[in-house]
């Protein structure tokens, strides 16, 4: 058994065999304990991931991009969503599994009901949603009715028109404080996690300090409460990967020696390194 610096536990088959459930990440944050995420889409990955430690699993609409060969996100339907999701928790029964409600599919809170439902029933265990504020009855009457929400701040890929690109956000005063307002509100309303995507990491630390529950960081610096990044990434299987990004497989024999150095390089606070920060 290895143990890095924060005490986790990596390579343990016991500590490996109990399940994560949304009540561990409130429990990581607390113990100043960070928690790795990784998107993938498939069964052999899924399980793969488990097998190396990986505490949370993305189903994310990434998938659109990664997989599908479309250039954002916004064209991924829920029957995409559902099929990847079902994959998935056919391959992992310990990581808890997070499934994206894809571009339009939450845009009221009655389609948001509706297909987070559907979500849960494809075998996610919480549901995640892009945006602030306007999402907080949502967040509300979704948490009220026993679904899990993690929300999702700052480069919201679904938006990526309005943003005219997928940009750095928060960079100003005003948008970051909007995007630490937005924070505070979805965490009151319920929110379990959220994911801070491509925010400046002194924004992201501020955010993470700010609420009780975990964040998430993708290009948000090294203080948020865990890590996400996409399997493809972690691989380096992307031609032009973004600068938040890191190819774990140089450094690795085979896929599951990629994945358990990412693991423990997120838990003992190696990774992201300054070359993958937005300052
Ligand atoms: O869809 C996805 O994989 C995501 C992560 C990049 C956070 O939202």
């Amino acid at each position: 058994m290895v143990y890095s610096s924060n005490k986790e536990k990596i390579d343990d088959p016991k500590s490996l065999a109990k399940p994560i459930t949304i009540n561990s990440l409130g429990k990581f944050k607390k113990n100043a304990e960070k928690f790795v995420t990784v998107a993938l889409y498939d069964a052999p990955m899924a399980a793969m991931a488990q097998k190396c430690g990986v505490e949370v699993v993305l189903v994310g609409d990434s998938l659109g991009m990664t997989v599908l060969g479309f250039d954002t996100t916004v064209p991924v339907t829920m029957e995409q969503m559902i099929y990847h999701i079902e994959a998935v928790k056919r391959g992992n029964d310990r990581s808890l599994i997070i499934g994206d409600l894809p571009f339009m599919t939450y845009g009221t809170t009655d389609r948001a009901l509706e297909n987070a439902t559907r979500v849960m029933q494809a075998g996610a265990h919480c549901v995640k949603i892009e945006g602030g504020q306007w999402l907080v009855d949502t967040v509300k009457i979704l948490s009220d009715r026993g679904i899990p929400v993690c929300a999702h701040l700052g480069l919201t890929p679904q938006s990526v028109h309005k943003f005219g690109g997928f940009r750095v956000q928060g960079r100003n005063e005003a948008d970051a404080k909007q995007i630490l307002t937005d924070a505070k509100m979805l965490a009151e309303a319920g929110a379990h996690a959220i994911v801070l995507e491509c925010i400046p990491s002194e924004l992201a630390r501020l955010i993470t300090q700010s609420i009780s529950i975990p964040t998430i960081g993708i290009g948000a610096g090294r203080e948020t409460d865990a890590q996400v990044l996409v399997i493809n990434d972690i691989l380096g299987l992307t031609e032009k990967p973004p600068k938040f990004a890191k190819n774990f497989l140089v450094e690795a024999e085979d896929i599951p020696g990629a994945l358990k150095k990412y693991v423990r390089d997120v838990k003992t606070g190696i990774f992201p390194e300054d070359a993958n920060i937005f300052l």
